[in-house]
């Protein structure tokens, strides 16, 4: 029987992995920090989501959200970024972390991705440098996935538009919940070492009648 990690644990070993090696700011690289990782990837366990399940990392830069899964006992992990330079670096963590025979990462285009999978993951780009920048994600999200957690930049008008938007595409939020998340300096323009944000975390489930 598989033995899930312990939270702590978890937190210390995502925490082991490496990041962007040349963050991008126009495409939004920036990293899920360990602590909301650790609490959607338990959130996701808790509900049944990951172990032996097959599970999808949209945008997955260095894979800290397929690695946590594949972690949680995920029967097979597919992570997913344009950027393919920081898929080698996603490679490299995924086998530091003794893993990489259950994932695969794949350099496209979300919006190629045809396959069907049990759970989709993902924190996005929120669509601060373009705007609704994560609207073809939810969308490739719900036509792939069964159900999905995802990350948001936190703000009423944002809720309603997700809310809006995930309706009409046949979906279910089954809840919400804002959390802060720190954010490392790693652009040039930062100019504090490290600063918070808030998010939204949301469970979605695809409807009955479209799955
Ligand atoms: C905010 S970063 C998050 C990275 C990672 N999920 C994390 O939380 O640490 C968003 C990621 O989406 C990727 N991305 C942006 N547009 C994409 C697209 N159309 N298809 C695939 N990946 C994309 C970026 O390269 C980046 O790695």
């Amino acid at each position: 029987m598989f033995v899930r990690l312990p939270r702590k644990r978890l937190e210390i070993l995502l925490s082991q992995i490496c990041g962007f090696p040349e963050p991008c700011a126009s495409s939004e690289q920036y990293e899920i920090s360990d602590t909301v990782a650790a609490t959607m990837l338990f959130t996701a366990a808790t509900y049944g989501d990951i172990e032996e399940q097959l599970v999808y990392d949209l945008g997955c830069g260095p894979g800290r959200l397929a690695i946590g899964a594949a972690l949680l006992g995920a029967r097979h992990v597919v992570g997913v970024d344009i950027d393919s330079k920081v898929l080698n670096v996603a490679e490299q963590n995924a086998v530091q972390l003794g893993v990489k025979d259950r994932i695969e990462f794949v350099a496209q285009d979300i919006k190629a991705i045809t396959a069907q999978a049990d759970t989709v993951l993902m924190n996005a780009p929120f669509g601060v440098q373009r705007v609704h920048a994560d609207q073809p994600f939810l969308q490739k999200a719900l036509e792939i996935g069964s159900v999905i957690y995802s990350l948001h930049k936190a703000s009423e008008g944002g809720r309603k538009f997700i809310t809006r938007f995930v309706s009409e595409l046949g979906g279910r939020i089954s809840f919400v919940q804002e959390m802060p998340m720190a954010l490392p300096a790693t652009m040039s323009f930062h100019e504090k070492k490290r600063h918070t944000i808030k998010v939204d975390f949301y469970r979605i489930e695809k409807q009955e009648e479209n799955v």
